[in-house]
């Protein structure tokens, strides 16, 4: 079976010149986790960035489940199954916690957002175990509850 992603050769150098990433080569399997280390500056984002379609290598192939995958921007790359949680993310503060939470990928019901189904997804969230401990005991957020509505 093929590696669930591969990087292979990845290059990339920003427009001011920085060599940010130089042959970087990364294989996961499915279920593995793998931390990428490496002191301020050594590219660590940079690879992410280009993982997740945020940044465009200049040189090197991702593999996706064996496929070359090339993408022109987040969206495809989460369509494809691929996630980023980011340093330092952000809230939209005039959303409520279940506006936030689904932003991006809104439940629908024909072109209207389907408010109903949205609260009820982030419901069900508090049923994950790795998850009911960061839901009810994160750091306050700006956002307004739901229920405030
Ligand atoms: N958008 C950018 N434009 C120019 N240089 C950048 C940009 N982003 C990062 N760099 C430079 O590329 C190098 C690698 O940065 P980065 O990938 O953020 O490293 P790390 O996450 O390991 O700290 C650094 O020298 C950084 O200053
Ligand atoms: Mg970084």
């Amino acid at each position: 079976m093929a590696p669930l992603l591969q990087a292979i050769d990845i290059g990339k150098t920003y427009p001011g010149g920085v060599v940010a990433n130089n042959g970087v080569n990364l294989t996961v399997n499915a279920g593995e986790v793998h931390a990428v280390v490496g002191e301020n500056g050594a590219g660590k984002s940079t690879l992410m960035k280009i993982l997740f379609g945020i940044e465009r290598p200049d040189r090197g192939t991702l593999l996706l489940d064996g496929k070359p995958v090339s993408f022109t921007n987040p969206r495809e790359a989460i369509d494809a199954g691929i996630g980023m949680v980011f340093q330092h993310f952000s809230l939209v503060p005039s959303f409520s916690v279940y506006e936030n939470v689904v932003l991006g990928s809104e439940p629908r019901s024909g072109v209207r957002f389907d408010r109903r189904q949205a609260i009820e997804a982030v419901r069900a969230l508090r049923k994950v175990p790795s998850l009911r401990r960061s839901i009810t005991a994160g750091r306050p957020t700006p956002c307004r509850p739901a229920a405030a509505r």
